[in-house]
């Protein structure tokens, strides 16, 4: 296994838990009788990773559903194709607009990889798009305003999956297959809801989210969520209600504040039971 531990994902993914990487660590080290940890909502696999170095006695699967493993094998391509696009750039200043001429030349480049193979749109979008917006393919990336956002300099993910069983299922799937439950921890990292999405390839509603909560039942977790999902709230309320609640009773929780702007922002939460 490489020697590098990443202390975020190496490309871009939006929802990745890299600020909560530091309790994360700390927290794995409690479950010292599981061989197995199972990161049901990988996304960008940085808790994968993560788990594997800090973790490496036991299995560490990655479910790997938006198939972020294309992205990273296609770094090379990525890199190709920013430093392509770097030095016609020189004369835009940072986090301006770009000419529409030099748009188009942009995109003719960005055309001869799409046409021929792969191209890594939400990478690029993080140099060529304004802070936060993604394009997923070149229809898209070609209908938005381009800023000069560039990276200055490549990407790199060696050795980021060595260890990794990387599988691509829905959770649902993933879960029932795992044979021995009661040795395993999983890391459960559902999607926003459905107003928050982004660039992942789904749609969420509260019942999927519900959904989610019948699986903590009687296993071992460490949940991810956030303040805007109320779904902490909601498990109180059901606790108070019906018989369904106490799911996340004495979980501990552990909170992240993300600040948007000076007046708004959320708290992101990972509640942990051992
Ligand atoms: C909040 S992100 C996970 C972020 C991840 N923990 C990280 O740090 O990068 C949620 C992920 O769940 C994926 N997802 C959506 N529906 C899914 C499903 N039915 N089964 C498994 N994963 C799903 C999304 O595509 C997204 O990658």
């Amino acid at each position: 296994m490489s020697e590098k531990v990443y202390a975020a994902a190496p490309l871009p993914f939006m929802g990745q838990k890299r600020r909560f990487i530091k309790d994360f660590k700390r927290i794995l080290k409690r479950f010292d009788d599981i061989t197995a940890i199972v990161d049901l909502f990988g996304g960008s696999g940085i808790l994968s990773h993560v788990a594997k170095h800090e973790r490496p006695d036991v299995r560490v699967i990655y479910n790997d559903y938006d198939f972020y493993c294309d992205r990273l094998s296609h770094v090379k391509t990525t890199n190709e194709i920013l430093s392509t696009i770097r030095p016609l750039l020189v004369d835009v200043p940072k986090d301006k607009k770009v000419p529409d001429g030099l748009k188009r030349q942009i995109l003719s480049i960005i055309r001869g990889y799409d046409d021929a193979g792969y191209v890594d749109y939400i990478t690029l979008s993080s140099s060529l798009l304004f802070s936060g917006k993604y394009a997923t393919s070149y229809e898209g990336l070609s209908k938005q305003t381009m800023y000069n956002t560039m990276k200055q300099s490549g990407y790199s993910a060696d050795g980021y999956l060595d260890g990794l069983e990387v599988v691509h299922c829905d959770y649902r799937e993933l879960f029932a297959r795992c044979p021995d439950k009661d040795k395993t921890l999983f890391l459960i990292d559902p999607p926003y809801l459905s107003t928050e999405v982004g660039a992942y390839k789904c749609y969420w509603k509260l019942t999927d989210y519900l959904d989610v909560l019948k699986l903590l039942q009687g296993t071992r977790f460490i949940y991810f969520t956030s303040s805007k999902s109320h779904i902490i709230d909601l498990c109180e309320w059901i606790d108070d209600n019906i018989q369904l609640g106490g799911v996340l009773n004495g979980a501990e929780i552990h909170t992240q504040t993300n600040q948007i702007n000076y007046n708004s922002g959320f708290t992101d939460m990972m509640l942990v039971k051992a």
